[in-house]
């Protein structure tokens, strides 16, 4: 009799307090195999601040989700799944966590590697029709630009889809992803003999072998005779965020099969790699990252006539770019309160996770993840006079740019900004000499968006498979023949 009387008193939000509120979504957990989504991170509000208007606004954007990438599908799921096919004797059935394996049919195949899913080919579309609700005053773009390969290329034509009012106005432009292209391309990492694209796997093996240990030995104890091994822990881990991209769902991301504290021990070991392959532990990350946002912050700060002919500039990458370009600019930078350059390495250590560092790869590269600059217009903002401001937002969360947080909301000044670009700039200028560059007509500055020798690239149709794209991939050519 007491007890309805009681509950009766309590408000419905308090009385839900009384039980658990815990939730934990996987997806959010998958660094770059994570699906796109806003991480509010920081949850700064993404309206522009008030009495500010955007002119004009620069994207760099990975391209959106795909079947999987060649080094995923052949060191990780290949070996499982091939593993998988051989062990026909294991009842799954009778294994509660694994028995979806029983009928279980892989998600992907070799001929499908790096192809756009069509969940990554609607959410491109998708960011498209967003960028037109936040922009509705710009000029729709005569030009996006695109690194070559096939999937960087889709995206964007997906983007472009979505903006069209009618067909063929928009022209994508192919940017060849050389590896003696300097600087001047949308993938200056390949052409940087500096870096090297395993950098961190040595550093992210070890906090790989301690979270996998307990994991392997719980399903070694419950299907005796696979003989699961690390990677194939953190290969069917992948398969959570690949298969969700590709059929919508994944019993792979099942909470009874993999705890929430088992994704957050994939996760960090993604971000111990992403840190020293892309971040603040690699110290050619600023140098590569730095021509973008260079060029991008030139392009928005220039007058009209100084051939900013565009209000919209949108340019599609690959998951490496964005994050150089965060540490060119300083943003998610572990250390940034109370650190020093020397401890950077000390905030990602190998043997625990720090659970609050700011370098979080599933915030900064899932798929369609995004980088905007952007340009406001200002105009009685209280406490602020009139004027140009800059803004950067990551996967829409607006950042606050280090020293240079003078403007209203998250906003800097003109004149902040030009130093602040100076400063980065001193820092990380001079690609060639950083990168080791040994072949000739290397470049320090990234000129596409100006250069009249790019070229205007082709329009895209609503549907037409253009023969022109089918050099950049073999693969597309055989599905057009679907
Ligand atoms: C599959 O079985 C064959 C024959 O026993 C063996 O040679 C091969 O290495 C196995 N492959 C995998 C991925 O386990
Ligand atoms: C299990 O796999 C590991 C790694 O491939 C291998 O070293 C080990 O010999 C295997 N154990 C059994 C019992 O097959
Ligand atoms: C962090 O570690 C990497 C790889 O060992 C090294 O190249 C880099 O210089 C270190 N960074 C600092 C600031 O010590
Ligand atoms: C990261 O933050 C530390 C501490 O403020 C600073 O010394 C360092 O220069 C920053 N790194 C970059 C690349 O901006
Ligand atoms: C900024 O806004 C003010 C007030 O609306 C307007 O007069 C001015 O032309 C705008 N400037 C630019 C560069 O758009
Ligand atoms: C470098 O540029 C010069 C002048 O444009 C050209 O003649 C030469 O072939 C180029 N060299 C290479 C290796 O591309
Ligand atoms: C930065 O951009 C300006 C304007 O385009 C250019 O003159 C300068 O050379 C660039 N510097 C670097 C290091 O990219
Ligand atoms: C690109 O477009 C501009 C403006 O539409 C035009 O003036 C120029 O000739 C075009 N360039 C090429 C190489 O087609």
């Amino acid at each position: 009799m007491f007890l309805p009387v009681v509950l009766g008193l309590i408000p419905l939000s308090s009385a839900a307090a009384l039980y658990s509120t815990y939730n934990f979504d996987p997806l959010e957990h998958l660094g770059g195999v994570a699906p796109y989504f806003s991480p509010q991170d920081p949850p700064t509000d993404p309206d522009p601040p008030q009495g500010c208007i955007p002119v004009r606004a620069a994207y760099l954007v990975r391209h959106a989700a795909i079947y999987a990438n060649d080094f995923d599908y052949e060191e990780y799921l290949e070996p499982f799944i091939k593993k998988l096919e051989n062990h026909t004797s294991i009842d799954w059935s009778k294994i509660p966590s694994l028995s979806f394996l029983a009928t279980w049919v892989p998600p992907v195949t070799e001929a499908e590697e790096e192809l756009l899913t069509r969940v990554g080919k609607l959410e491109a579309t998708q960011l498209g029709v967003s960028l037109s609700f936040r922009y509705p005053g710009f000029r729709t773009p005569q030009r996006v630009w695109a690194s070559s390969a096939e999937r960087t290329f889709e995206s964007a034509k997906a983007l472009v889809r979505a903006f069209e009012l009618d067909d063929n106005t928009i022209n994508v432009v192919s940017i060849y992803e050389s590896e003696e292209g300097g600087a001047d391309t949308l993938t200056p990492y390949d052409s940087c003999p500096a870096y090297s694209s395993s950098a961190g796997s040595e550093q992210s093996a070890v906090y790989q072998e301690k979270f996998t240990k307990p994991i392997m030995a719980r399903l070694n104890a419950q299907a005796p005779g696979f003989n699961f091994t690390s990677d194939d822990i953190y290969g069917m881990m992948e398969l959570c965020g690949y298969e969700s991209v590709i059929r919508g769902r994944s019993p792979f991301c099942d909470l009874d099969l993999f705890s929430p504290d088992d994704w957050l021990g994939w996760e960090y070991t993604a971000d111990v790699q992403y840190h020293y392959n892309v971040g603040y532990g690699n110290d050619v990350a600023g140098v590569i990252g730095l021509p973008w946002f260079n060029a991008t912050a030139n392009l928005l700060m220039g007058a009209e006539a100084d051939g900013a002919s565009q209000d919209l500039y949108v340019s599609f990458t690959h998951r490496e770019l964005p994050p150089t370009v965060l540490v060119a600019m300083g943003l998610f930078n572990n250390s940034e309160f109370g650190g020093s350059e020397a401890t950077i390495n000390d905030t990602m250590p190998l043997d625990r996770i720090n659970h609050r560092r700011a370098w979080k790869s599933s915030h900064v590269l899932p798929f369609l993840s995004n980088i905007a600059v952007e340009r406001l217009n200002c105009t009685g903002s209280y406490g602020h006079s009139d004027g140009d401001y800059y803004r950067v937002l990551v996967n829409d969360a607006p950042q606050e740019l280090p020293d240079c947080g003078d403007g209203p909301g998250t906003s800097c000044s003109r004149q902040g900004f030009t130093t602040y670009l100076n400063d980065r700039v001193a820092r990380f200028e001079g690609y060639s000499d950083k990168c080791g560059v040994d072949y000739k007509n290397s470049t320090d500055v990234l000129t596409i968006y100006s250069d009249p020798k790019i070229g205007n690239g082709t329009a895209v149709g609503k549907r037409a498979v253009e023969s022109k794209h089918l050099r950049y991939n073999g693969r597309i050519a055989k599905l057009a023949g679907l």
